[in-house]
């Protein structure tokens, strides 16, 4: 496995899978799993984080306590990534939250993006673009581009399902950003959805399949 590239491998991780592939479970199960999964997800993609330490007042004693040295950006791509959003300020409450919003036009794949509200100047340390699908990899790389104009140094991706496709084209166009990835599915369809997935991501999250 190369280095860019983190999948898990976790039993609690294919039990919520499960859920989120059937497509009996709706909304508020659907959220759900993708919560958990999430928080799963960052406890791996976190785990290098430095910290530094101070001391703590315990009822007994001083021992050291720890904090994170670094400012964190949370990047979700409207709209399924927004579901990530809460599970990973519970981790980091201290997080920045910055969104982008991205569509793929139902045609082409192609990504249109229609938000942004980064600043100028005074990127993150680094950012975790959220979005639960990686399927061209068109979206991703699009928030990727923006988070480098900003001038963030390090990017990491985390998709709860990842097609090859995607993590080809950000293994190609940007290799220096970390992937990480519940689970690497079969490959796209012929109208760029993952299979097996899970379907529209966006769609089960907000309840607005058709
Ligand atoms: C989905 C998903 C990603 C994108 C992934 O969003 O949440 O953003 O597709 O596909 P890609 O890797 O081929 O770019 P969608 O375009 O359905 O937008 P929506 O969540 O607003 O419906
Ligand atoms: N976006 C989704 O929501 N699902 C896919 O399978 C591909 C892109």
């Amino acid at each position: 496995m190369k280095r860019d590239l983190q999948v898990m491998k976790h039993p609690l991780v294919d039990y919520h899978l499960t859920a989120l592939r059937d497509k009996h479970t709706a909304g508020a199960g659907f959220r759900q799993a993708i919560k958990t999964l999430s928080m799963l997800l960052a406890y791996e993609a976190t785990a290098d984080l430095e910290t530094s330490t101070h001391p703590v007042e315990t009822p007994l004693v001083t021992c050291d306590g720890y904090q994170l040295n670094c400012r964190v950006g949370l990047v979700p791509i409207l709209r399924a990534g927004v579901a990530m959003v809460e599970p990973m300020l519970d981790l980091i409450p201290a997080s920045e939250v910055w969104h982008l919003g991205m569509y793929r036009d139902e045609a082409t794949a192609q990504p249109v993006h229609y938000y942004s509200k980064l600043p100028d100047g005074k990127p993150v340390d680094i950012a975790f673009v959220l979005d639960p699908m990686l399927a061209t990899g068109g979206s991703a790389l699009m928030a990727i581009e923006a988070l480098k104009k900003w001038g963030v140094a390090e990017i990491r991706m985390l998709a709860i399902i990842a097609a090859p496709e995607g993590i080809a084209r950000l293994q190609k166009d940007c290799p220096e950003v970390q992937v990480h990835a519940c689970v690497v599915d079969q490959r796209l369809n012929e109208d760029y959805f993952i299979v097996p997935g899970l379907g529209d991501a966006g769609d089960r999250i907000f309840n607005t399949v058709g």
